[in-house]
Parts: structure tokens; sequence; C-alpha cells
């Protein structure tokens, strides 16, 4: 049965903490939240871009998709039911999505282990294990609720993977722009905004994924020569428009909640689909590894991680939690 009366404004505003604990590129956090007679409102918030890396603004609302997933499960947890539409005005393209609510008598069986994964998840750059097998069939289901497909790309392409990765990293490295604006969202614990540097790798950790993002050096320290065996899963989408970026957003927020609800460990990666080259040899290996949809939206790193460098004692150290923006910063309530 319907009932209003706990979409209070308080019970908004908490949800929207929860959607602000998002991933976001560099962890810019391009949202802003407007709470207007029980009506949501989520808009890209484009002062925030990084237009060197992400020119189309692709990045920037595959993050938005990602809060808004978060939610969903935030709001689930509180027995709130988001009925969303999606790109609601043509005349304003930034607005993302409209929410209103509705009162729902259940919790959705999974919704306890989703919600409890909104504050434990964190990207990590670490090497990891690979996962046990069967255990990826659950992230899928996720990412199909969102007209995305997730693929696991075959072992056997990894090396054309890490060529991929190769070119992107290059194309980024002869770019000054590229670094000067990657170096500007890089700060020190307790920022509340960017990527803090005890959440990157050290110089001397050069293992990492050869598919990984190439970073200014970082203070995580990671056992030299550590092997990263984690799989690389792919988010695509039939076509390469805003709400497919939305979508896919939704989609990347669901793999990596149910991953963490898991206890598996996880990294968005999308060097390679940045750079057209290096995105053109990452669908030609989607498709050798099954996928039909034509455009590779996020690659994500997902794994176990070593048991070795979770020891305290090791000197080896965990990534710290990246900070975020003040909710004052990011909701306005329209009284
Ligand atoms: C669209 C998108 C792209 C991202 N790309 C990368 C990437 O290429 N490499 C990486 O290490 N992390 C990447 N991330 C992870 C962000 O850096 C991370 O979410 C952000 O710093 C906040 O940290 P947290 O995820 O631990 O909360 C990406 C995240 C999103 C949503």
């Amino acid at each position: 049965m319907a009932h209003y009366a706990s979409a209070c404004p308080e019970t908004i505003t908490s949800a929207v903490e929860y959607a602000c604990a998002a991933p976001s590129v560099h962890n810019v956090q391009p949202w802003s939240w407007r709470l207007q007679r029980g009506q949501l409102s989520l808009y890209v918030d484009r002062r925030r871009s990084i237009p060197v890396e992400d020119p189309d603004g692709r990045q920037l609302i595959i993050s938005c998709g990602g809060a808004l997933h978060h939610l969903r499960i935030a709001l689930e947890h509180n027995l709130l039911e988001p009925i969303v539409t999606i790109l609601p005005d043509r005349s304003e393209p930034d607005l993302l999505a409209s929410i209103t609510f509705r009162g729902r008598a259940h919790p959705e069986g999974s919704s306890a282990a989703l919600f409890s994964s909104l504050e434990r998840r964190r990207t990590d750059r670490r090497p990891f294990d690979a996962p046990p097998v069967g255990s990826m069939g659950v992230l899928s289901h996720g990412a199909n609720e969102f007209g995305t497909s997730m693929t696991i790309l075959a072992r056997q392409y990894g090396s054309m993977l890490e060529h991929a990765s190769a070119i992107a990293t290059q194309e980024h490295r002869n770019d000054p722009d590229y670094w000067n604006e990657l170096e500007e969202w890089i700060r020190s614990a307790g920022s509340d905004e960017g990527i803090p540097r005890d959440a990157l790798p050290d110089a001397l950790s050069s293992h990492e994924s050869a598919s990984a993002r190439a970073f200014p050096s970082g203070h995580l320290k990671i056992e030299r020569d550590a092997r990263d065996h984690a799989a690389l899963v792919l988010l695509s989408t039939p076509s390469d428009a805003p709400i497919d970026w939305l979508n896919a957003g939704q989609a990347l927020s669901s793999v990596l909640l149910h991953a963490t609800a898991s206890h598996l460990a996880s990294c968005p990666l999308t060097h390679l689909t940045e750079v057209e080259a290096s995105r053109e040899i990452v669908r030609d290996v989607a498709s050798r590894s099954g996928e039909t949809f034509q455009n590779p939206q996020v690659m994500i790193r997902i794994g176990l991680l070593e048991s070795d460098t979770e020891d305290a004692d090791s000197g080896y150290n965990e990534p710290v939690a990246s900070g975020r923006r003040a909710i004052e910063d990011v909701l306005t309530i329209v009284h």
C-alpha cells in the first residue's frame, strides 16, 4: 500500500548523502540535487568537468548514474520506492533524472547487503587474486537491469588489453594538459574531493595490473612484483548517448555494490575507453568474448585481496577512503 509520510526531507537528505558515496571519475562528484515539493532532481554539475580527459562529459554522466543507483538502494532500505524519470526535459539536458517516492511494504531480498556496501565499497588499486569461480554471475544481473551488458573479458586476450592500455597511457603521457588536469584532482588525505595520494600506489609499486591507469605516484605501498590476477569485466551499451551513459553508471554501481557484498575488491578503469584507438581494441576483445553491444563504457578489475597485503605487520598498507563534499554543497532544499 502506498504511503508518503516517510518521504520527509530528512529521509531524502539521508538518502542523498548515501548517494554521494558513489564512485566518480577522479572523485570530482559532479552531481547537484534539488528537493522541491516532494520531487528530487538530479543534475550534472558541469563546473566540475575534466574537459581534457572527458570532453563529451560521458564520465561525468556515468558518475551521476552511479549516484542515482546508490540513491535507489538507500531509499529502498528506508522502504521508499523511487519513481525515476530519466532525462525528463529535452530543453534541460543537464537535468538527468527526477524522482518521486512511493512507500513499499517490504525491502527487496538483497537490499540489506547492498545497503551496507554503500559505505564499505571503495576503489582499490592493489593487485587482486582471481575471484572465485561462479562469483561473477550475480554481478551481471544487476548490469542487465539497466540496459547495459557486462562481459567477462576472456583471459586469452589479456595481451591485447595490455596493448590497448599502453596506447592510452602513451597518448595521455604525450599530453601535458591531461597530466595537469589529473594532478589537479590528486589531493592529500582529508580533502573532501579528488583522489587521496594514500589511495594511489607509490612509485616503487609498479606491479599494477598492466591494464590500470597510470597515476602520479602516491603513498600506497604494495609488495613489489605482486601479480594481479583480477578478472576484467566490461560494461557496454547499445548506443553512445547520455541515456546510455546514465544507464552504464547505474550498472557500474550495481556491479560494484554486489561485488562488495560478495567480499570482492574492485577498481573501475576508463583510460582504455577514453582514447579512440584503445577503445577500438576493447570493442574487438569484447566481441571476441561474446559481447554484442558495440559501445564499451567502463572496465572493472574485480578480485580477491591477497591476504598478505592485509597483514598490518607486512609494511604494506590499505587505501584510505576518499572524501566527499558536504551535503549542503550538493543538495538544495526549496521550501
Ligand atoms: C566513471 C568513472 C571512471 C573511473 N576511472 C578510473 C580509472 O580509470 N582508474 C582508477 O583507478 N579509478 C577510476 N575510477 C574510480 C575513482 O577514481 C573513484 O571512484 C574515486 O576516486 C572515489 O573513490 P572511491 O571509489 O574509493 O569512493 C573511476 C570511477 C568512475 C565512476
